[in-house]
């Protein structure tokens, strides 16, 4: 074979590899509403920053006639790129090929781009669509989605990981997905489950689709496996993207910053935002939009324990997590999966040097025997651990009520605040009046003629005591009480004052969070 032989060789094997499991099942991807693995990777990736790694692999299986059937690539396209010219790594399952099943070769491809972004600090990215392990190989499947798992679990928290389930994923391949740190879903056209319908009929006997098991809307409202669902493959990319570009590389890094401007702070539309009457709810989101900088809040778990919001926002351009209670949503209660749900971002952004927002108005923890036998001790004291562990800079502001144990939970100066502003409006106390009231009163109620009456009085005598910023405030507890139309302008200050911030843990091998 001569040279020119040579290179037509290669055109040839590129040609094929590009291919994928053929023109058919390309179409056969199409018409299910789903991109293939590479135009997955062309829309994710700046145009022509694609670099691909083992095009050329092949299975090695010869069972069950396999021999006879090897695409190049065996299902699964790797290699690197980048996104607004920041370097990524990426994996991109190819359905076409054996329903994307993972088989050793599959998973040596995965294992080698999870290994270049551990040792270059970039983050991974895995566009997920896949039947799992590929049953005609057995054991060494099963060995490959371990060799992930473990890399998942040694890259947490060293560099950002990233899934975007756009097919099945079923078995034990969801525990990759699970284990990275944002899970994106695709309406209609992604499941994940760890046993899909039929296991669950045959075992519990109830009749559900997979879409009800485990697709985008159940996992992003009812599990909060799915960080975001997204109504389209288009949308779900663009998500990873806009994800992408508030967090740093990895975690030696800072976090991106966007050129800005110092102009007029101070948002009078604040002060308008809490209502008269302290049990009337308002809309958390609007206070967070009115404070950081223009569209910036990108919320994460929207759809899931809507009684706490988080996402990312820029503050003078600088990215920062947010934490908030939403009193728009059973009266912003702190309960299990609230509490899970915020525990999760806060570590996020502490392993990743984003600063913490805190916006506070809870009525405390919530009762029941629901809450309680599913354990809200364990799963509230993950929020507390999660704050008292991020050494990151952390300001909270205390727009109305902040009482009990939530009020320690909530990124209290005593966990490790750094600043702690409260808005006139703050109440700050054990418990609301009129329990309070209840308790202390009770014999002083009960004794008087009118006990009605006396219970009001005496509610109206705790909350002129002690439902108000000025008590915490006096012991330092509150840095500063402020008009709700400055708090822009301290947060910018304060968020500078602290950049330089260096905190460190005692020594450990790690801390034993209660899981
Ligand atoms: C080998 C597979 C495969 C698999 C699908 N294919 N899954 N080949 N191993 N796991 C092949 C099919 O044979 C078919 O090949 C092609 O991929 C497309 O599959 P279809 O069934 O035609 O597609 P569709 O109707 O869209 O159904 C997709 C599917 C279904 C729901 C994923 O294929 C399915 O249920 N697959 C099996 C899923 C499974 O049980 N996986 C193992 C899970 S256990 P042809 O040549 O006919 O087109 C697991 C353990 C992991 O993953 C453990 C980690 C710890």
């Amino acid at each position: 074979m001569d040279k020119k032989q040579k290179i037509k060789l290669l055109e040839s094997k590129i040609e094929e590899s590009l291919l994928g499991g053929g023109k058919d099942r390309i179409e056969s991807q199409h018409s299910k509403g789903k991109l293939t693995a590479r135009e997955r990777i062309k829309l994710l990736l700046d145009e022509d920053s694609f670099q691909e790694l083992g095009m050329f692999v092949t299975h090695r299986t010869n069972d069950f006639g396999m021999s006879a059937q090897k695409f190049l690539g065996d299902g699964v396209v790797t290699g690197y790129g980048t996104v607004d010219g920041r370097l990524v790594y990426v994996f991109s399952q190819d359905f076409t090929i054996f329903g994307g099943s993972l088989s050793e070769a599959y998973a040596e491809k995965i294992v080698k781009i999870m290994d270049l972004a551990m040792k270059n600090g970039a983050p991974v990215i895995g566009l997920n669509d896949s039947g799992g392990a590929r049953i005609q190989e057995g054991v060494l499947s099963l060995a490959g989605y371990a060799d992930i798992f473990y890399r998942n679990t040694l890259a947490s928290g060293v560099i950002p990981q990233i899934s975007s389930i756009m097919g099945p994923c079923a078995g034990g391949a969801v525990y990759s997905p699970a284990i990275t740190d944002f899970n994106i879903m695709i309406e209609n056209t992604s499941y994940m489950f760890v046993t899909g319908p039929n296991v669950v009929k045959t075992v519990t006997h109830e009749e559900v689709t997979s879409e009800e098991l485990g697709g985008a809307l159940t996992h992003s409202s009812k599990s909060g496996v799915a960080h975001f669902s997204c109504a389209n493959e288009m949308e779900g990319i663009n998500s990873i993207k806009k994800l992408l570009s508030y967090i740093p590389q990895n975690c030696e890094e800072e976090p991106p910053k966007l050129p800005y401007e110092p102009q007029d702070e101070i948002r009078p539309e604040l002060n308008d935002i809490i209502p008269e009457n302290p049990n009337t709810p308002y809309d958390m989101r609007e206070v967070i939009n009115l404070v950081i900088d223009d569209t910036s809040f990108f919320e994460v778990h929207k759809n899931f324990a809507e009684n706490i919001l988080v996402g990312f926002g820029r503050l003078g351009g600088k990215s920062i997590g947010i934490v908030a209670n939403q009193p728009a949503f059973l009266a912003g209660v702190l309960d299990i999966n609230s509490s899970v749900k915020a525990a999760r971002f806060v570590r996020f952004c502490d392993s990743f040097n984003i600063p913490l927002l805190v916006f506070e108005d809870v009525p405390g923890f919530l009762p029941g025997t629901d809450q309680e036998w599913n354990a809200i001790i364990t799963n509230g004291a993950k929020l507390l651990y999660a704050f008292s562990e991020a050494t990151v800079p952390r300001i909270t502001v205390i727009t109305r009520k902040a009482y009990g144990g939530a009020y320690d939970v909530m990124n209290s100066k005593h966990i490790g605040a750094d600043l702690s502003f409260a808005w006139p409006t703050s109440e700050i106390a054990v418990m609301g009046a009129k329990g309070a009231a209840e308790i202390i009163f009770r014999n002083e109620i009960k004794k008087a003629k009118d006990p009605e009456a006396k219970w009001k009085e005496k509610e109206e005598e705790y909350n002129n005591l002690f439902a108000n910023p000025y008590i915490a405030a006096s012991r330092g507890y509150i840095d500063e009480v402020i008009k709700p139309e400055q708090t822009r302008d301290r947060l910018i200050r304060g968020f500078k004052m602290l950049e330089n911030k260096v905190d460190k843990l005692p020594k450990k091998k790690h801390g034993n969070i209660p899981l």
